[in-house]
């Protein structure tokens, strides 16, 4: 694993240099911050069409009309924003819907997330829970039956990231030896929303990890799973967390990658550039930085393997069926 502090300071991930001609991407989250930036630098590599998926659909045109004007090539690309809220499980099912409609999908960027402070429930669940976690990975599951199509179509692997974050390594995670971990995470009671964005994407990174296990990538599944780190960047990401918000804006100040330098880690892992090793991996300053510690102990691969039951309970609730995809 690579060092938090040297990551920041000494390294600067790099654009990989990829013509995406003919390819559609999906980045989740796009209007701004780290999935803005990813957009654009598609789009910037001749993407054929590039779906901006945001909760807010104004918001999203605004962000496709700066990309188109950032550039000749920009202006080039078909873009199109496709309305995606992460509280609703409606609208995921809707947007899953629209996806099975299109004719190619070569990746899939789940980028949007939150982080706050305030207890609050969404679809029944902790709302950084709700997003960050069950909404995302369901997104995940209704594209993928598309992405394995197209990628056989076209004899090219698809690809399906996750934005997580080294913060995983932090998450104190007190639930950790509740009998139902989902559960136990809705009460507000019991809720430790100081810890609860490291708990999120560690419940993320578990979960991107047994969904890539399950699909095992092939030619008769060529679609590869991954989650990625952009490391601690200059984002809107810290808006909810009161004084928080400021002294995390203090230290992005002083070791924040600009989001530009961290959506080159989006690009890095959507165009698949380690082909076949990348499924399953964490993906840290572009290069699979495997988990220490926790997340491979033995502890860790039993909770891993709980939180995907629960999870998948969860998930059928919100749209029956959809976990037969996996
Ligand atoms: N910045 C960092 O240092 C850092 C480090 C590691 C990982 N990350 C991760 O990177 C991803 C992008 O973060 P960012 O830093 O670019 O933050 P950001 O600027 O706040 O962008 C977050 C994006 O997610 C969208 N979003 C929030 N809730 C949503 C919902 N319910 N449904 C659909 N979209 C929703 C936001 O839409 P609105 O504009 O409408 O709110 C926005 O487009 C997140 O997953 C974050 O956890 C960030």
């Amino acid at each position: 694993m690579p060092n938090f502090f040297y990551s920041q300071f000494f390294v600067t991930p790099k654009l990989p240099k990829k013509d995406l001609s003919c390819q559609t991407i999906i980045v989740t989250g796009a209007n701004v911050g780290l999935g803005f930036e990813a957009a654009k630098h598609f789009a910037n590599m001749r993407a054929e069409r590039v779906i901006l998926a945001c909760r807010d659909q104004q918001k999203g045109n605004v962000a496709a009309d700066q990309i188109r004007q950032s550039s000749l090539l920009a202006a080039k690309t078909h873009l199109e924003v496709w309305p995606l809220d992460l509280s609703s499980y409606a609208s995921i099912e809707a947007f899953g819907k629209k996806v099975n409609t299109l004719t190619r999908l070569d990746a899939v960027v789940a980028n949007a997330g939150i982080l706050t402070k305030q207890f609050k429930l969404m679809e029944g669940n902790e709302s950084t829970i709700t997003v960050n976690v069950i909404s995302t990975i369901l997104m995940g599951l209704l594209v993928l039956p598309k992405l394995r199509e197209s990628a056989k179509a076209n004899k090219k692997d698809g690809v399906l990231t996750f934005v997580g974050s080294e913060v995983y390594t932090m998450a104190k995670f007190t639930e950790q030896n509740s009998d139902k971990l989902l559960a136990t995470l809705n009460s507000p009671e019991k809720s430790n929303m100081g810890d609860r964005y490291n708990v999120s994407k560690l419940l993320l990174l578990f979960a991107v990890r047994e969904l890539a296990k399950q699909n095992p990538v092939s030619d008769q599944n060529p679609v590869l799973i991954s989650v990625l780190t952009p490391g601690f960047c200059k984002s809107s990401v810290f808006r909810d967390t009161g004084f928080g918000s400021k002294m995390m804006n203090f230290m992005a100040i002083i070791m924040g990658r600009e989001t530009e330098v961290g959506s080159r880690t989006l690009v890095d892992a959507a165009v698949g550039k380690h082909g076949r090793n990348e499924h399953g991996e964490f993906l840290w300053d572009n290069k699979p930085a495997p988990p220490t510690g926790f997340v491979p102990s033995e502890k860790g691969q039993r909770i891993q393997k709980k939180l995907w039951s629960e999870l998948n309970g969860k998930l059928e609730e919100a749209v029956p069926g959809v976990t037969a995809t996996v």
